[in-house]
Parts: structure tokens; sequence; C-alpha cells
């Protein structure tokens, strides 16, 4: 088995994109690329101001134009930001080259850990949890769909993730490679 050229990680806002992607591509000797966190650097300004100013479209734009520049980058893990699906061209340009790994995750675990957060404009409301829940219904089909593996992560810790997804992704052992052609597409 060999490895892909790039990871590219699908999922709600509070599923762990970063932390997980960061830590898997220490553990794949591949460069960690956030889609956001670029497109921020990009623009010189967050993203609560690009949604201020340009508006939701305007941010949809450049988040594509990212993902078609990102998708040339081999050796990467890439985490992609909540919406990244919600535009049906990105998702070709999502799965090029790419093992696409959906981080699935509860609304509870997305409300605990988006909780404090003031960068995501879609949440600062009074019902937070109604817009992830609302975001969820729409978009988990769509993540499913796209993902080649699944990964649980709700009651794991990202390390638990990161080695289970690095078993998945490369298997090493007999065990692990006969376990991966059992599975297939799979829910880890
Ligand atoms: C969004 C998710 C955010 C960011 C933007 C919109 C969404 O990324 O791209 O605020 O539509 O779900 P994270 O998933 O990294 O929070």
């Amino acid at each position: 088995m060999s490895l892909p050229k790039r990871v590219v990680l699908v999922g709600p806002m509070g599923a762990g994109k970063s932390t997980i992607g960061r830590m898997l591509a220490r553990e794949l000797g591949y460069r960690f690329l956030d889609s956001d966190r670029i497109i921020e650097e990009r623009c010189g300004a967050n993203i609560p101001w690009i949604f201020d100013v340009e508006g939701e479209e305007g941010f949809r734009q450049r988040e594509t134009a990212m993902l078609e520049e990102l998708a040339a980058e081999p050796g990467t893990v890439l985490a992609t930001g909540g919406g990244a699906v919600m535009r049906v061209d990105n998702h070709s340009v999502l799965k090029k080259d790419a093992v696409v790994v959906y981080l699935r995750t509860s609304i509870e675990q997305q409300v605990e850990r988006t909780r404090k957060d003031r960068n995501r404009p879609l949440l600062q409301n009074d019902d937070p949890e109604a817009v992830l829940r609302r975001l969820f219904a729409i978009r988990d089909p769509l993540y499913t769909e796209l993902a080649d593996i699944v990964m649980h992560t709700d009651r794991k810790s990202p390390r638990l993730v990161v080695r289970q997804l690095v078993n998945r992704i490369n298997p090493k052992t007999p065990r692990q490679q006969r376990q991966v052609r059992k599975e297939g597409r799979n829910h880890v």
C-alpha cells in the first residue's frame, strides 16, 4: 500500500480538523495546510471581517479559489472549512489525488468545542446550537458521500483519532491491511 498524495479533512465546525490535521501531518511527514488560515493570511483580514464586508458569498468564492490552488500541493494534509462541501464544484477539487476523511462529530461536541469562539460568523447569534443542527442536517450526507473514511471522533482523544487514521491510511501490518480490505470505505 502506498501513501495517498494528500489527505483532505472535512467536517463541521468544532470537529477538530485543525488539531487533528496538524498532528496527522506530523505523523505522515506531510505539510499541514489550513484553508481558512491561508485565506486570512492572503486577505490580511480575519473571517468575520470577510463575512462582514464581502458577505458569505464573497468568502465562498475565496474558499473555492483556495481549495483549487491547494489541491495542486502533494504531500499535504488539508483542513477545510466546514462549509467547503456546500458548493458542488468543490467536490471534485477536494477529491483530486486525495483520501478524504470526514471527522464525524456529535452536535453536543460541536457545541462544546465552539462555545467560546468568536471567529465563526455563522455562530454569532442567540442559538448557535440550532444553527449547528440545521447545518448538520444539510451537510452530513454531503460529507459522508465525499468521504473515503468516516472517522467518528466523539469520546476519542486527538491522539487516538490520529493513530486510527494512520492505520487506515497507511496500514503497515498484515492484520491492519486485512482489516482495511474487509471494511473498505468504512466508519472507524
Ligand atoms: C464555516 C466554517 C468555518 C469557516 C467559516 C464558515 C462553515 O471553518 O470556514 O466560518 O460554513 O461551517 P471551521 O469548520 O474550520 O470552523
